[in-house]
């Protein structure tokens, strides 16, 4: 349904998305996960056509997406990082605003308006002026006008953020129904949890780059058979650099003050890193392991935990 072949964005300095590709299936829950500043809301303005890339290639249905072909902007619904809607309307104004742009009008209109509010469940509050709204609601009225006119792509840029679990469940459970009733998703987001209990198949990113792509087991695998473990405590660097010479298959991941990631294979015994690692002289804090898990994906690629 869509495609991505090469695109990178330069901002003066920043490479901000360098050399990205992934296509999107029909009908799937497309995630894109990455920390602050991966690159994600830059690839999604691309892909709606607000900004250009500089290089590279972006297909929805097998036509070019650019500003120049504004009939495909009706095939996608944007739902932006920041709710950008009229506070004094309503949710009924707001949405038919929004559905007037893409132009319904008339019963179609109303019947629409009607479902998508009753899909975000706002359907109580629906006559009261947005600025009364919480930011739950807020974010599921902006959940609501971008899904206005039906699109068969709906980018959904961390619809989460600030909202309470509960309040997430509820925003992830639309998003589902969405799903179902036939909407093709991208859903971008920095939580790891997000990405493994909603998304059909995923890309991390990281820097504005793709490190991985794939379906969930894909991905775990590339973690493979191993876990990783985290020490803190007081320890030299030489010493750690030199574990991985001293227990076979252990890898370094990463090296910080006082903090170091290896990983090693399950079938490994973890008492012999320990003891390895005391008869190196590393006074441990603390070990923590993690089984192969998103969690432990994005460590190893990147050498970072993904924090909320
Ligand atoms: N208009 C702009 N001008 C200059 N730099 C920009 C612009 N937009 C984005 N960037 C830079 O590009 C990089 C990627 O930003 P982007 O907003 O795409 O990241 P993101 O993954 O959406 O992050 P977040 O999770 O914080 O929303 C960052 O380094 C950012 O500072
Ligand atoms: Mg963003």
């Amino acid at each position: 349904m869509l495609t991505v072949s090469h695109v990178s964005k330069r901002f003066k300095d920043i490479a901000a998305v360098q050399d990205v590709s992934f296509e999107i299936r029909k009908g799937e829950i497309f995630g894109l996960l990455g920390p602050n500043g991966a690159g994600k809301t830059t690839t999604l303005n691309m892909i709606c056509s607000l900004i250009k890339p500089d290089s590279g290639r972006i297909e929805l249905d097998g036509m070019e997406v650019t500003d120049k072909n504004p009939g495909l902007r009706k095939k996608l619904g944007v739902v932006p990082q920041d709710v950008a809607l009229y506070e004094e309307f309503s949710a009924v104004d707001n949405l038919k605003f929004w559905g007037g742009l893409y132009g319904l009008k008339g019963t179609p209109l109303k019947s629409r308006i009607a479902e998508v509010l009753s899909l975000v469940g706002l359907e109580e509050r629906s006559r009261d002026r947005m600025k009364t709204y919480s930011g739950g609601m807020k974010r599921r009225l902006n959940l609501a006008c971008g899904m206005i006119h039906n699109p068969g792509l709906l980018l959904l840029d961390e619809p989460t953020v600030g909202i309470d679990p509960q309040g997430r469940h509820a925003m992830l459970d639309m998003i589902r129904r969405a799903a179902k009733s036939g909407t093709t998703i991208l859903y971008t987001t920095h939580y790891l949890d997000e990405a493994e209990s909603l998304c059909d198949r995923l890309c991390i990113m990281d820097h504005g780059r793709v490190l991985a792509t794939g379906n969930q087991d894909e991905i775990k695998r590339i973690v493979g058979e191993n876990r990783i473990f985290k020490v803190t405590g007081v320890f030299e660097a030489r010493n750690a650099e030199e574990m991985p010479g001293r227990i076979p298959e252990l890898t370094l991941l990463s090296l910080r003050p006082n903090e170091v990631l290896y990983s090693l294979p399950v079938r490994q015994q973890t008492g012999k890193l320990i003891e390895t690692l005391i008869a190196s002289g590393f006074q441990i804090e603390n070990l923590s392991i993690k089984e192969p898990s998103l969690d432990s994906v994005f460590l190893k690629l990147t050498g970072k935990e993904l924090r909320d």
